[in-house]
This record gives structure tokens, C-alpha cells and sequence, in this order.
């Protein structure tokens, strides 16, 4: 019997009512093989995870980063619970909101002033908005992933439903390439309203890098955004803009921001922030307070304790240990450690005619199987133990021969007990 068999009945159930069976691309059939993967989670806390069939896991995916300081984080809870008492969202704005912002202009280089959204696309659609209301400009450029909405979308090759006209003012460009963008920026000469990227995923920043992105946007009249939906909070206390030592001149928050309830946040210098006075960026539920308060005790304890200085000890041993055993079992044609220790990547590449797609669904069948969740990135929080990260490197330990053996052999479909991994959507690496 399949040890995911719930989570397969649910699923047939779900998708009845929900296309794809879920809310969120990255836990659908699209990236978690079936056959081979849970689908659905009961419960989680701290570095753990339980789906409905009762398998434990130790989650390296942490809800996508979402969570930092560990699920059910006591404090975190305590003081949602707390505020839950008085009620959730008000006719009137609530002071938390000025408590929170407060703190994150505190945390974060670059903020001087901050509105809150919920999901992060939120932010970053309010950021270019506002980006195009400063420079009174219609073009964007992109540098990573920016989330589900038409501006941003319509750019990739998941743009199905958006207008062509709106497709065409948003623009790619690749990272760590600044020949790239002197090229836009000479293509689109004064028409570009900003760069919005992420400051690192994959690669690190070539030295310089960063600082010379934002000298040739203002000397081109455009603004840099950093969207931080992951590295903020992640890589250091006040995001990749403190680690790197480069203050863009907007800012993209959320995951991290409040430990997994929904808040996100647009930050940044006050003259441009400003426009937000004008520029409609309004929601509903824009206050409400469950999350503000969780945002409140989440910036806390990053204020208070070593939080991202844990997360980065941890992770940096977790791809020395993953480096070596790529070394000592020779899998190193296929297989490359990349990334921040706190948000690292494992990466596939094809070898001897086998796609790295197949190898990665060999992997993750190995992985779940287990007892870990992972997509490919291990996304540290502060509940990881080093006892976690010993037992992931032991994993690997066991799971690296036979993906050599499976590669070796051009046998990774007779390992596999799914069918592979379909080639969907790529934004990163
Ligand atoms: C860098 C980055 N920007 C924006 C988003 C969009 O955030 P959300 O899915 O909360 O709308 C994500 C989500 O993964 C992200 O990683």
C-alpha cells in the first residue's frame, strides 16, 4: 500500500473542486511527482512537518521560505493569539501597523517608509506601480521571479490570459550581466522605470555588481528594486541589501516578514514612497491585525536573537557536508551545490543522455521516502537542529549511489516508481 495513499485520494477529491488541486503552483502535481509525494500537510511545528497519512518529515522547503523561525513558533503564536481576543481587522487603520513599520525601517537599510500588502505580489506590483508614477515611464526590467500578477507574468512563458500589450513592457534580463542591461538601456532609452531582481538566488553578486546596477539606473533615470521577497529576513537581519552592503532605492518584503501569516510589505526612500499617497495600493484586508501582530513578534525575536546568524551556520555546514559527498561519490557530472547557505540549491543537470529533470524526481522520490521535503532548495529555518542537518547530509549519503547507479546505467526510469518531472516553468539557475 502507498504510503501517500490519503494524500492521493484527497487529491483525486480536491482537483473535483480545485484545478490542480491546489492554491499554490509549487505544492501541485506540477513539482511533487505522483505516485512518490504527499500532497497534503495536517499539521507541522517547529523544523517538522506531518502529512494526512501520519509520515514525518523534516521540511527544507518551509512552507517556500515562509518560515524562519520554525512552524507554531511559540512567540509568534502567543502573540496572535493574544490579539485574536480583540478582533482581526477594523473599520479604522490599527496601531500595530505604524509598530510594524517602525520596526521594519529599524531592520531593513533601505526603508523609510513602508505600506503593507498580503501576498508578495501584492508588493511587488505596488512597487512597479509606483516606480512608473515616480519616473512617469512604462517599461520594466525583471531579474528572477516576481510573482503571479499580469506585469510580471505576462513576460514569462506561464503568461496565458495576459494581454499582449502588457507583455511587452516588461523585459528580462539575465543576472550578474551588465553589458545586458547597458543594452536595454540603450534599446528603451528613457523609457525603463525600473530594474526589479533579486539580489542573489542562484549566483552570488560579481563583486561590484550591485552597487555598478544601481550607478548606470540613475545615471539612466530609473530606479533599482530589490525584491526581497526571500532574502529579507533570510540573509541577514535587514535582507540581502545589508549583507551585500548596496541600498536600492525600493524594497519588495514578505515570506520571512511575519513566519508564515500573510503580510507583505513595499519599503523604501521616502520621496518615492511618497507617491503612494497617490498611486492606489488599498486593500480590504491591508490592516489586518492577526498577521501584523505576528510580524511584530517574528521582527522581535530577529531583533533579539541570533535568528539569520543560526540559519547561515547551519546552512553553510549543511553544503559543506552536501559538497563532499558530492565529491566522495562522484556524482559531481550531474549534481552542484549553488545558492546562500540559508537558501541553497541543489542543482541537476543532465548527464549521459538522462535529464536532470529524471534525476530529480529519482531524488525526490528518495528524499520524501525518507523523510524529508525539499524541491530542490534547502530553505534553513532557526528550529533547524544541527541534528537535522546531519540526518539530511546522511540521507544524501544514501541516496547519492544510487543516483550514480541510476545514471550509470541509463536506468533512472527503471528506479523511478512515477513518471518523471514535466519541464513547466523556469525562473531561476
Ligand atoms: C522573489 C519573489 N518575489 C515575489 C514572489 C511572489 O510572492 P507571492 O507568491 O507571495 O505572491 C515570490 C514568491 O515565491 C518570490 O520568491
Amino acid at each position: 500500500m502507498s504510503r501517500y495513499l490519503r494524500s492521493e485520494e484527497l487529491l483525486e477529491r480536491a482537483r473535483k473542486t480545485i484545478p490542480l488541486g491546489s492554491q499554490t503552483f509549487s505544492k501541485s502535481i506540477t513539482q511533487f511527482p505522483k505516485g512518490v509525494s504527499p500532497y497534503f500537510a495536517a499539521r507541522a511545528r517547529g523544523s517538522r512537518l506531518w502529512d494526512i497519512d501520519g509520515n514525518e518529515y523534516t521540511d527544507f522547503v518551509n512552507a517556500l521560505a515562509a518560515i524562519t523561525l520554525g512552524y507554531a513558533d511559540p512567540d509568534v503564536n502567543a502573540a496572535v493569539a493574544a490579539e485574536l481576543g480583540n478582533g482581526t481587522v477594523y473599520s479604522l487603520s490599527h496601531p500595530l501597523e505604524a509598530e510594524v513599520a517602525e520596526m521594519i525601517c529599524a531592520l531593513v537599510p533601505s526603508a523609510e517608509m513602508v505600506r503593507f500588502g498580503k501576498n508578495g505580489s501584492d508588493a511587488t506590483a505596488g512597487a512597479i506601480r509606483v516606480a512608473r508614477a515616480f519616473t512617469g515611464r512604462d517599461h520594466v526590467l525583471t531579474c528572477g521571479y516576481h510573482g503571479w500578477q499580469d506585469w510580471y507574468i505576462g513576460a514569462t512563458t506561464r503568461n496565458k490570459g495576459v494581454p499582449a500589450a502588457t507583455s511587452a513592457l516588461t523585459h528580462s534580463i539575465p543576472y550578474n550581466d551588465l553589458p545586458a542591461l547597458d543594452a536595454k538601456l540603450v534599446e528603451l532609452d528613457g523609457q525603463i522605470a525600473a530594474l526589479i531582481l533579486e539580489p542573489m538566488n542562484v549566483a552570488a553578486p560579481a563583486p561590484g555588481y550591485l552597487a555598478e546596477l544601481k550607478a548606470r539606473l540613475h545615471k539612466a533615470g530609473a530606479l533599482l528594486i530589490f525584491d526581497e521577497m526571500i532574502t529579507g529576513f533570510r540573509f541577514a537581519p535587514g535582507g540581502a541589501q545589508e549583507l551585500f552592503g548596496v541600498t536600492p532605492d525600493l524594497t519588495t518584503l514578505g515570506k520571512g516578514i511575519a513566519n508564515g501569516f500573510p503580510l507583505s510589505a513595499v519599503c523604501g526612500r521616502r520621496d518615492v514612497m511618497m507617491e503612494m499617497e497617490e498611486v492606489f495600493f488599498s486593500f480590504t484586508m491591508g490592516g489586518e491585525t492577526m498577521s501584523l501582530a505576528a510580524a511584530k513578534a517574528t521582527l522581535g525575536k530577529l531583533m533579539r536573537e541570533p535568528v539569520t546568524a543560526t540559519m547561515r551556520s547551519r546552512g553553510m555546514a549543511l553544503m559543506q557536508r552536501i559538497s563532499d559527498l558530492i565529491g566522495r561519490h562522484r556524482v559531481g557530472s550531474f549534481l552542484a551545490m549553488a545558492g546562500d547557505p540559508t537558501w541553497s540549491f541543489l542543482l541537476f543537470k543532465d548527464a549521459d543522455g538522462v535529464s536532470g529533470l529524471e534525476i530529480k524526481t529519482l531524488w525526490m522520490q528518495e528524499l520524501m521516502q525518507r523523510g524529508f521535503l525539499s524541491l530542490g532548495t534547502h530553505n534553513m529555518s532557526y528550529a533547524h537542529s544541527e541534528d537535522d542537518v546531519d540526518r539530511l547530509a546522511d540521507a544524501y549519503g544514501q541516496i547519492f549511489p544510487i543516483l550514480r547507479e541510476a545514471v550509470a546505467n541509463r536506468a533512472v526510469k527503471q528506479f523511478l516508481r512515477c513518471e518523471p518531472l514535466q519541464p513547466l516553468f523556469k525562473v531561476r539557475g
